[in-house]
């Protein structure tokens, strides 16, 4: 079969609200200097009170729509990813559905963490190549600065993060050019669930919701710090290898990696892994934070936007989190 899914409309959206280090400086013990150095953040993007992440995937939606010079009804499969979604349950995908306007079309909610975006395009990548859908709306937004803990407790966790959403339209190119996805490659390791998590609410607890887990800051995420480092700088290159030993490609070949925006030094780590010079490597942490599934989405269309990223290039994509989850996408742009 000579199908392929090519990504034809992608696009961004960030809450206006800007959150220096200096900002946070004023409510925890913090300073811009240890958050430059230990991750090169300098801002993210906040959103105001009542805005969630359903809204930021459907602001990036129809960007990613208009770009890809479609209608919002000529959508016909939605998969939304987010570790931070309006409500418990339903997930995010239907609330995206509704605001298009779009009557029954399926939607389905991915939930990986930061390697939830790569996760969600390998998804979409097999009905595309299965010919079971023809223009699959792919968002990933995350709302993360509505849950952290700016007290002294959460600094480690608190200065990292920020809210965003992309999106991309996913369709067949049968035209054997060669552009388009040309494999995905997903991994995971379950013993590291505690690494990174939110631990409740916990539908294992009755009653769910306990003021003992408020008073023990249970609702907010914890993460090994180090271990996560650690693990990340490990696994991201493993991935990329695997992706690029499938297809008889060498690290040469790749014209752009995209690595999930976690920390500019894991960035900087795993492009000295791969051997990567750093030139190729899209980065824009300082800007956004860690924005989780939405991570490289926003980083592909900037780089698709101002020129750099070009017709015929090879990019690859990577991700590490919770879970732990990683994984690799490689694309011929
Ligand atoms: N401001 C100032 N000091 C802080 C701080 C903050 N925001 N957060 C933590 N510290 C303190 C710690 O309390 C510690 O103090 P101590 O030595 O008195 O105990 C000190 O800084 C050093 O902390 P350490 O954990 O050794 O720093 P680090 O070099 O490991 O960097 C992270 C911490 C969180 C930046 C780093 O571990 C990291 O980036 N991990 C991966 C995070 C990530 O990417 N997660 C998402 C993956 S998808």
């Amino acid at each position: 079969m000579n199908r392929r899914t090519v990504i034809t409309g992608i696009g961004h959206f960030t809450p206006p609200r800007v959150v220096t280090n200096f900002d946070l400086e004023k409510v925890m013990d913090t300073s811009d200097e240890w958050i430059r150095q230990r991750s090169g953040i300098v801002e993210r993007h906040h959103v105001d009170p009542g805005v969630g992440s359903a809204e930021l995937a459907y602001e990036a939606a129809v960007r990613a729509i208009s770009d890809a010079g479609i209608e919002p009804g000529d959508i016909d499969f939605i998969i939304a990813a987010t570790l931070s979604p309006d409500h418990y349950f339903p997930g995010n995908g239907v609330i995206v559905q509704a605001r298009l306007g779009l009557e029954t079309v399926g939607a389905l909610d991915v939930r990986n963490q930061c390697s939830g975006f790569i996760y969600a395009l390998s998804v979409g990548d097999q009905y595309i190549r299965a010919g079971a859908y023809k223009k699959i709306l792919l968002v990933a937004s995350e709302v993360q600065s509505t849950n952290l803990d700016y007290s002294d407790d959460g600094r480690d966790m608190s200065v990292l993060f920020g809210d965003g959403g992309g999106a991309v339209i996913l369709e067949p190119n049968e035209s054997g050019d060669g552009r388009g996805i040309l494999s995905t490659h997903l991994f995971s390791d379950g013993r590291f669930v505690s690494d990174l998590w939110m631990e409740k609410p916990s539908c294992k607890d009755k009653p769910t919701f306990r003021e003992s887990f408020i008073a023990e800051k249970k609702f907010f995420a914890h993460m090994d710090g180090k271990n996560v480092f650690k693990n990340a700088c490990q696994r991201m290159p493993e991935a990329v290898m695997a992706g690029l030993e499938h297809n008889g490609l060498s690290v040469d070949d790749i014209d752009f990696l995209i690595p999930h925006q976690a920390n500019d030094r894991i960035s900087q780590m795993v492009a000295r892994g791969l051997k990567i010079p750093v030139e190729k490597v899209i980065r824009n942490i300082e800007r956004y934070g860690n924005t989780t599934s939405a991570s490289i989405p926003i980083a592909l269309d900037e780089a698709v936007k101002d020129g750099r990223i070009r017709r015929g290039h090879l990019i690859a994509l990577t991700a590490f989190g919770s879970g732990y989850t990683w994984a690799s996408a490689f694309i011929r742009w």
